[in-house]
């Protein structure tokens, strides 16, 4: 193993004790303090009071005409072996970022007051999961062992439902923010490949919904999973970006490339360094 593997295992695994979250300690201290000084927990409507203590809720607009839209103009974009990735033209694209945005106008409104930040649409990504051949449970096929993805919290998603998403169509596992400590307990979680996945908990929240309907979700801060579908489940994926740019414009053609440096900055200075842009941002806001 490199040594950079080792201390990122490292990192991880004192985070995990720590903070309740395996991601890298830089990480969990910028998450923390942002939390602390940037988020505003002022008067939250139901949703963003939802998202603020769980780390998940389900996004009251319904997007049924905007998923009939794009199930009709997807093309496949590349076929992996239990994965279809999914493109749209560049004409579809811009129309459904514009509905998109106009639909999500609220919320994304709520949002940049919360997070004292811009908030843009930072990258669209449609795809299909379908049942392996044959499942060997010491593999991956679709990140669907627990763990938090390795941005800092600047970094939401949405998810839209592109069908209809029972139990059997492999939903997305969120587990509360709430109780992360509780959940590392229960299964005694030491990394994503070393915990007990025996039980079932029944406060593990399962991502089932009707076609059109959406959920946002933080990523970094909820443990979350993908399970295996006993068919297919085509889903959307929505990048949401809080912005430490005064001014962020919305891409017709977003790229989440153009912004990783930001969302999993490298190096003490480089996280100080953004750490302040958030705050200066916060103290603009207020005049
Ligand atoms: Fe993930």
């Amino acid at each position: 193993m490199k040594i950079h593997k080792i201390k990122s295992s490292i990192s991880n695994y004192i985070s995990v004790l720590l903070f309740n979250k395996r991601l890298p300690i830089s990480y969990c201290l910028f998450n923390f303090f942002f939390n602390k000084l940037i988020v505003n927990k002022k008067n939250l409507n139901h949703t963003l009071k939802t998202f603020n203590d769980e780390g998940y809720t389900k996004i009251d607009s319904n997007f049924l005409e905007e998923v009939d839209e794009i199930n009709k103009n997807i093309t496949i974009k590349e076929k992996f072996p239990n994965r279809v990735e999914y493109d749209l033209s560049q004409n579809i694209k811009t129309k459904i970022i514009k509905n998109l945005n106009d639909k999500l106008k609220d919320l994304l409104n709520n949002l940049k007051k919360y997070y004292n930040s811009n908030i843009i649409i930072a990258d669209m990504s449609i795809w299909s999961n379908f049942k392996p051949k044959e499942i060997s449970s010491s593999k991956e096929y679709f990140s669907e062992k627990f763990h938090c993805d390795g941005y800092i919290c600047n970094y939401i998603k949405i998810h839209i439902n592109l069908m209809d998403v029972d139990k059997t169509c492999g939903p997305l596992n969120i587990i509360s923010k709430k109780i992360n400590k509780k959940f590392i307990k229960d299964f005694n979680y030491k990394d994503r490949n070393y915990y007990n996945n025996d039980n079932n908990y029944d406060y593990i929240y399962s991502n089932t919904g009707k076609k059109g309907e959406a959920i946002l979700f933080d990523s970094t801060n909820c443990f979350h999973r993908a399970t295996i579908p006993e068919n297919y489940r085509t889903m959307m994926q929505l990048i949401l970006f809080v912005s430490p740019f005064e001014q962020t414009e919305q891409s017709n053609n977003p790229k989440f490339s153009d912004y990783l440096g930001y969302a999993k900055p490298t190096g003490i200075f480089n996280i100080v360094n953004l750490f302040s842009k958030y705050l200066k941002n916060k103290l603009n806001f207020k005049r």
